[in-house]
């Protein structure tokens, strides 16, 4: 098996690179290459050596390199592990993955402790968050909102999902998995809307194809819509939560769904025209660059399409964006309760099937909060693993991955 080749990299103390090419080198030595720099040249770091010794870990004999002397290995990943690292990163050739996990600074940390024992545990703490990141790494690390896609890989993922809904607009039918004998096996668009929450009357009161069974919840019935709102489906599909919406909004609201695939939005710009819907829009267009303008909207909603983005911190700054203030999101989708292994996040029809894409709760938070959402509260359907297992069935993809539901506000 070819090693992957990765670089740890930090600014001034070289003591948190040092660290982690020590662990990589200890717990994934047979997998990883590991190499560590800094931008300036520093020393070891003798409480570093210190407490890596403690755990049988010897990095006395590493020495800290400057960033020119591995500039030209072509690494797999550059991990940067402290914030200064990570806003000056430099321009790596090849096709490195960047990656930025900031990790506390242990002299920082210790700055104001006198007692030797009590800076000793200051090193320690960061070790071991160091060791638990490389424990995982790369197959458990999901920091997706993290990972420097280069837009070439962004639009790769893009058009494979764009392909995907395409085929499934076109053939009526209503399965997520990829295979040819799309629905042959899987549940009816009515059978799998009602395993994710919607009723009956729910289904029979749009007009028909409008469902297609693609949710994984039902966001526009817990969004508390009211007469009047404008409302903004996220990746609307035939526009069924859209219609479901526009009663709730009454003529006196809007409905706005947008979707990057040309087929689906004809086929519910269609269906809104079937069922005389005056108050719905539908609007070609990727979530990560809404055709909304700013403060526009009261309530954003969702139903799993956020986990099918190649960068979904763009899509949360644009819902932020064009909210009004006092606006709020409710959002379905998938997200992951498990590091996602590395055969299923590579599989692009796994990613298309909404399993590849998801990650973990804690990342869309620290996303959310990122953009400046308040009040963010996510909640996990553990039951939805008896509908996620139907999406690849045998492939297991229901260990890793559930339906959640996440609300949140732009303040006022
Ligand atoms: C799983 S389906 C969900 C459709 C709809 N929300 C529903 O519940 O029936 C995903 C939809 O999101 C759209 N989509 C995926 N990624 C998108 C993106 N980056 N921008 C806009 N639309 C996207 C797809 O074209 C597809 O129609």
């Amino acid at each position: 098996m070819k090693k992957l080749k990765v670089l740890f990299l930090c600014t001034g103390n070289s003591c948190r690179s040092q660290m982690a090419e020590g662990w990589a080198r200890y717990l994934k030595g047979d997998s990883i290459d590991a190499y560590s720099a800094g931008i300036e040249k520093h020393g070891l770091n003798p409480y570093a050596v210190k407490v890596m010794a403690e755990t049988g870990v010897d990095i006395s004999k590493q020495y800290s390199k400057l960033l020119d002397e591995v500039r030209d290995i072509d690494f797999d990943y550059v991990v940067t592990v402290c914030g200064h690292a990570h806003e000056n990163c430099p321009y790596f050739p090849g096709r490195a993955k960047v990656i930025h996990v900031g990790f506390d600074d242990p002299p920082k940390l210790a700055a104001n402790v006198s007692d030797e024992e009590a800076k000793l545990d200051c090193y320690r703490h960061v070790r071991d968050k160091i060791a638990e990141f490389i424990s995982g790494f790369p197959d458990g690390y999901l920091g997706e909102g993290n990972i420097k896609m280069s837009e070439i890989e962004k639009d790769k993922v893009r058009q494979e999902v764009r392909k995907r809904y395409a085929e499934i607009a076109e053939s009526e039918c209503c399965c997520r998995t990829a295979s040819s004998s799309c629905c042959a096996d899987t549940l009816g668009n009515a059978e799998a809307s009602a395993e994710v929450g919607y009723s009956k009357e729910d289904m029979i009161s749009v007009p028909e194809g409008s469902n297609m069974g693609l949710g994984c919840g039902n966001p526009q019935a817990i969004a508390a819509l009211k007469e009047g709102e404008v409302m903004l489906d996220l990746g609307s599909g035939g526009g069924f939560d859209c219609f479901l919406a526009a009663r709730q909004v009454g003529k006196n609201g809007r409905v706005i769904g947008v979707d990057m695939t040309p087929d689906m939005i004809s086929k519910a710009r269609a269906n809104a025209q079937k069922g005389g819907y005056e108050n719905v829009e539908f609007r070609l267009g990727e979530i990560e660059y809404l055709p909304v303008a700013d403060s526009a909207v009261d309530v954003i909603i969702s139903n799993c399409v956020i986990n099918l983005s190649p960068d979904k911190k763009q899509v949360f700054s644009e819902a932020f964006r064009v909210l009004k203030p006092g606006g709020r999101i409710t959002i379905s989708d998938v997200a992951a309760v498990k590091p996602i292994p590395k055969e299923v996040r590579d599989d692009l029809s796994k990613y298309s099937g909404c399993v590849a894409g998801a990650i973990q709760v804690s990342e869309i938070r620290k996303t959310l909060e990122g953009e400046g959402f308040k009040n963010i509260k996510i909640a996990i359907n553990e039951d939805s693993k008896r509908f996620i297992k139907d999406w690849f069935p045998g492939s297991g993809v229901e260990e890793y991955v559930r339906s959640s539901i996440i609300e949140a506000e732009k303040g006022e």
